[in-house]
């Protein structure tokens, strides 16, 4: 058998006629660049986020480094984030010239450790980033309480959580700014790299929508420094498209997540399984946890399986970032996730009997590696 990390040829198969139709609509209008689709998406991503406003941008990368200049955090600045995350969310705040400073995971979610955020605060301190990593949102409550009392900007990198809820609050409608990325692996995926911003604040809005298209504002005069961030009508027209299947997706992943806990559980097997804590884990990963965690992918790997290690070198152990003189052991949590985690499919398209194979494998990988009993060794 054959199961792919992800499928997204299946997905494409499923709604062919719908995303032609938005691209051609495209062409017909020759408008490649913002214009009407890409503000119909920002109000659509918006309200699914219930959040008032939705800024278009080329990439979740440049939604966090928007979010990062619109507050004009640069050299001398600490931003405090999470050193298990992609590149993407410290490579920004290391890009304008602030300092990444970290706090370990919670190893359960591994989302960042509120506890640990409180004694990362200095003077320099200007924001926090927390990530929503593989689909679930952080624990938002503490860090907008810790925020708050320190005055310091929440950018919530939601790249992989759109449509996740916490405590009935939707990914990225908590903090000052929500980013998403619209990868196309990611639950709602465009057609190449795009990304969006949501905020409730109408000034944080403008500020973005000047920011994007290289602070022009008016055309042709710039009282700020932006980039191009702009994104293209194509990608919000098949974003568009998508959305109203956004939540059926949910819903199958959702449902595959529970039968691999069920699987999983009833093999009995050494491994460790997501731990749902908020009310809508939206599931962009299945991550399984195993101190055999190369072996058993490179054996996933010749049984047709495929799978990720979501991420291999936390942050602080990056070769670009060895100018922060962070020692390896100084985050456990991170570290040992880089070694032990492992991403199996969890699409939306997977099937009773996919699962099964890969749960099987996964034990037969176990039953080829499981140490003898003492009692069938001794002479
Ligand atoms: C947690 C996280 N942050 C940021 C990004 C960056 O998004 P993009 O790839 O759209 O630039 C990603 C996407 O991979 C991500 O997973």
């Amino acid at each position: 058998m054959n199961i792919p990390l992800l499928d997204l040829k299946a997905q494409y198969a499923s709604i062919k006629t719908e995303v032609n139709a938005a691209i051609q609509e495209v062409l017909e209008s020759q408008h490649f660049i913002l214009g009407p689709k890409v503000e119909e998406c920002e109000k659509a991503i918006a309200a699914y986020s219930t959040c008032s406003y939705g800024i278009g941008v080329s990439s979740g990368s440049d939604a966090l480094l928007a979010c990062l200049m619109a507050e004009n955090i640069g050299p001398g600045d600490e931003v405090i984030t999470t050193p298990y995350t992609f590149f993407a969310t410290v490579g920004a705040i290391s890009r304008l010239g602030a300092t990444p400073v970290f706090a370990d995971i919670d190893p359960a979610t591994y989302n960042i450790n509120v506890s640990q955020i409180a004694s990362k605060i200095t003077k320099k301190t200007r924001a926090i980033i927390p990530v929503h990593l593989f689909g679930q949102v952080a624990d938002m409550d503490p860090v907008m309480l810790v925020a708050r009392d320190h005055n310091l900007i929440v950018i919530e990198d939601a790249a992989q959580a759109i449509g996740a809820e916490y405590k009935g609050r939707r990914a990225g409608s908590i903090g000052d700014y929500g980013c998403f990325s619209f990868f196309p692996s990611k639950n709602l995926g465009a057609i190449g790299d795009a990304g969006m911003i949501i905020t409730n604040d109408a000034e944080r809005a403008e500020k973005l929508k000047v920011l994007r298209g290289h602070g022009s504002k008016p055309k042709y005069y710039h009282r700020v420094v932006g980039g191009n961030f702009r994104l293209d009508a194509i990608h919000a027209a098949v974003v568009l498209a998508k959305l109203s299947h956004l939540d059926s997706w949910t819903a199958a992943r959702q449902h595959n997540a529970k039968r691999y806990d069920r699987l999983f559980r009833e093999a009995d097997l050494p491994i460790g399984l997501p731990v749902v804590t908020t009310n809508r884990h939206i599931f962009n990963q299945y991550v399984i946890r195993s101190s055999s965690r190369d072996q058993m992918q490179s054996f996933l790997k010749k049984k047709g399986i495929g799978s990720e290690v979501y991420y291999p070198v936390p942050m602080h152990m990056q070769d670009c970032f060895a100018y922060l003189r962070i020692e390896a052991g100084a985050f456990p949590e991170s570290e040992s996730a880089a070694r032990e985690s492992l991403a199996i499919p969890v699409y939306p398209e997977l099937n009773e009997e996919q699962a099964r194979y890969v749960v099987e494998s996964i034990a037969g990988f176990v039953d080829q590696t499981e140490p003898v009993p003492a009692e069938f060794t001794r002479a």
